[in-house]
This record gives C-alpha cells, sequence and structure tokens, in this order.
C-alpha cells in the first residue's frame, strides 16, 4: 500500500513510507547498510540517493511514517532526542535569541539550552506553561524566537494547553515547539492544535521497546523543514540504518500499545490514590488532576506515565524504588516493560538546585504493558515495606 493519505492512524502507522521492496516483493523494506550510491555518470544519481549522511532509504522510511503519523509534511531523524532538539535550535535561532520553556521541561532539554546554547549567547526564561498570561508576559518581556512545551511535562505530569499557548506564540511571532514524548501521536496531534514543530525522543513510546536511541523533528512548515533538513545534513547528527529500522518496526504497534499502557496506567493509578502512605498522584487520567478536563480535550487518552509523591519523604520514595521487580528500576521510559525512577537522583539530577529541580518524595512510573494484576501486586509487596 502507497497512498496513506485518508487511511486511519494505525494503518497509516504500518504502511506510510513502507512500500514493498519492488526487485523481490520483500514486504519488509531492505535495512540498507550502504553509505554511498553508484552514479550513472557523474551527478547521475539513482532518485537522488548520494551518500549515507544525507539520505539513506531506511532512514527516508521512518521519517515518512513519522510524518504520517504527526500530520506534518517533513520528518527528520537524528541520533537522539537531544541530538534533534540540537538541530532544531540551531536551525531557527541565533546568538542573541531567547527561549522560553516550560519550569519542568525534561531536565536533559533544560541542560541543553541552559548549558550549551546559554554558553552560545541564547538566553532562556523558564514559565508555568499551564499559566497562559504568564507565557505572554514572558515572550514579551524576552521577544522569545522559540516557545518550548511538554505536555504532559516530565516528571510532574503537567498539562499545557497547546492551542493557547500557540497562539501567544505566533502573536509574537515566535514558534511553537512542542515535545510530543510522553504522549505520542496516537494520543495527541500538537500541529493540527497549531505547534509549529514537533520533536521526539523516539527512544520512548515510538521505538517502545527499550533498544534503540533515536530522536526526530516533524513539522508542516517548508521553510523550516528545509533549515533543520539542511541542519540534519550539514551537521550530520543521523540515525544509523539499523536504528531507523528497529524505531519504524516499533513505531508500527503503536496504537495497540498506547491502548494498553493507558488502559494500565489508569488502573495503577487509582491503586496508589487508594494508598494512605500516598501524598499526591499525578496523573492527568484522574478528575482530580488540574489538567484533567484539557487532557480529555486535546488528548485521546492519558497514557503511561504516572507520578507519585510519598507522605514518608525522601525515604519513603527510595525505599520503593528499589524494592519493585516488575517496575525495573531504570532510567528512560515509554518500553513495553514497567520502569521505576527516582527523578531526583536519576534523570533530572541535572537540574537539582535549579528552577526546575524535581520533589524528592516522587517517583516517575513507566507503566509497562505487562498485565496489570502482576503490576500492582509488585507495588503491594513493594509499599509493604513501608509498614
Ligand atoms: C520528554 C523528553 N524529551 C527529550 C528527551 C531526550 O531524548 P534522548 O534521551 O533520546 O536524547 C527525553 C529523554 O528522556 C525526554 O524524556
Amino acid at each position: 500500500m502507497t497512498d496513506t493519505q485518508n487511511t486511519g492512524f494505525n494503518t497509516r502507522a504500518i504502511h506510510a513510507g513502507q512500500a514493498f521492496e519492488p526487485h523481490t516483493g520483500a514486504v519488509v523494506p531492505p535495512v540498507h547498510f550502504s553509505t554511498t550510491y553508484a552514479q550513472d555518470g557523474i551527478s547521475g544519481l539513482r532518485n537522488g540517493y548520494e551518500y549515507g549522511r544525507g539520505t539513506n532509504p531506511t532512514r527516508d522510511s521512518l521519517q515518512q511514517q513519522l510524518a504520517a503519523l504527526e500530520g506534518g509534511s517533513t520528518g527528520l531523524t537524528f541520533g537522539s532526542g537531544l541530538a534533534a532538539e540540537d538541530a532544531l535550535i540551531r536551525a531557527v535561532l541565533r546568538p542573541g535569541d531567547h527561549i522560553v520553556l516550560g519550569n519542568d521541561a525534561y531536565g536533559g532539554t533544560y541542560r541543553l539550552i541552559s548549558r550549551i546554547f546559554g554558553d552560545w549567547g541564547i538566553g532562556h526564561t523558564a514559565v508555568d506553561m499551564s499559566d497562559v498570561g504568564a507565557v505572554r508576559d514572558a515572550v514579551a518581556a524576552t521577544g522569545a524566537k522559540l516557545v518550548w512545551l511538554e505536555t504532559p511535562s516530565n516528571p510532574m505530569m503537567k498539562i499545557t494547553d497547546i492551542a493557547a499557548i500557540a497562539e501567544v506564540a505566533h502573536a509574537a511571532g515566535a514558534t511553537l515547539v512542542v515535545d510530543n514524548t510522553f504522549a505520542t501521536p496516537y494520543l495527541q496531534q500538537p500541529l493540527a492544535l497549531g505547534a509549529d514543530v514537533v520533536v521526539h525522543s523516539t527512544t520512548k513510546y515510538i521505538g517502545g521497546h527499550s533498544d534503540v536511541v533515536g530522536g526526530a523533528v516533524v513539522t508542516a512548515d517548508d521553510e523550516l523543514a528545509e533549515k533543520i533538513g539542511f541542519m540534519q545534513f550539514a551537521a550530520g547528527a543521523v540515525n544509523g540504518p539499523m536504528d531507523a529500522f528497529l524505531t519504524t518496526r516499533g513505531l508500527k504497534t503503536l496504537g495497540v500499545r498506547m491502548d494498553r499502557h493507558s488502559d494500565n496506567a489508569e488502573r495503577v493509578a487509582e491503586w496508589l490514590l487508594g494508598r494512605p502512605e500516598v501524598e499526591k498522584v499525578l496523573y492527568p487520567g484522574l478528575p482530580e488532576h488540574p489538567g484533567h478536563e484539557l487532557a480529555a480535550q486535546q488528548m485521546k487518552r492519558f497514557g503511561g506515565m504516572v507520578s507519585v509523591q510519598f507522605v514518608g519523604g525522601e525515604p519513603a520514595a527510595r525505599a520503593v524504588a528499589e524494592a519493585t521487580r516488575v517496575f525495573t528500576l531504570a532510567e528512560s521510559l515509554g518500553g513495553i516493560e514497567s520502569l521505576m525512577n527516582y527523578p531526583s537522583e536519576m534523570t533530572h539530577a541535572s537540574v537539582k538546585g535549579t528552577e526546575l529541580a524535581v520533589p524528592e518524595n516522587l517517583l516517575r512510573l513507566s507503566v509497562g504493558i505487562e498485565d496489570v494484576e502482576d503490576q500492582l501486586a509488585d507495588l503491594e509487596q513493594a509499599f509493604s515495606r513501608l509498614a
């Protein structure tokens, strides 16, 4: 199937950019490892293929698949999520420019913006993205050219109104970037809500099996696509063919995985809510979550990430994190297996002591697609250590 334009999400996930190989009819397109391509005479390129950093058919397949799923015209993939973010920022900004970002952005994004781009003369202001007025004021006060938001955010699970922030950004002539890593295009479509660019750590739900690091940028703005595409080619932080293949293979099952992640996370969040050891459960699917209604509007479901804060503070959080078995204590998220993370010392250690610091009584759960009864039994046995 080659024309997937008017098909549903899962059909696009499986078929966009995945036409069978014409020579043999192989249903799964081969992985192209070649770094270079024979030319039919000087400059006689076959279908534009010249050199692996610039173009590779396996990467092209993934890029087309991602663009089709996010509703963009161009997808560009990179060696990691941060490499994608780096290429995007360098393509769009120049020294002297400013970024307004969420005050609970992923720690690595904040580190890239504050410590790498800070030294290259790009300023930043962190604000609460759920406060639209505060974002408007920050953009006006700084003349920001880029507004950067994550929703749900990592790990505080705040929900931001993408359409409202798009309006604020565009009124000021700024570009809106949405990090859609937590939600994925199955649950949320930022470009349709007004964002200019979507970024992903494809390492997470898109790859989905914790076996490949990667990143992506998707946009429907051709001018922006050309600038970022030039950065991908000229600075060269591309993903390799095997990584692109694994990411494509994972992405084909995104819809079914996200439904199961959401089913299980809803049950886990409800279970946590009923526990006396718990101070707060941060999950947008819970009616008491401050972003619940907004999430219900702009997301299809609420996803697989749940954060929890403990009455017993840091010692309780640490004790639970080190006692689970189905939930593996590890960095990262979004794979089929459940993971447990203590952000203040792990994923978000780089923002300790900064305005983006994460509470020390908080654990972040990436709820996998194992049987939910086993996930709950595991939490039960870990919580029993707190008695
Ligand atoms: C929301 C979010 N954005 C971006 C990144 C960076 O991606 P990568 O680790 O693939 O460089 C991460 C990684 O954890 C993330 O959670």
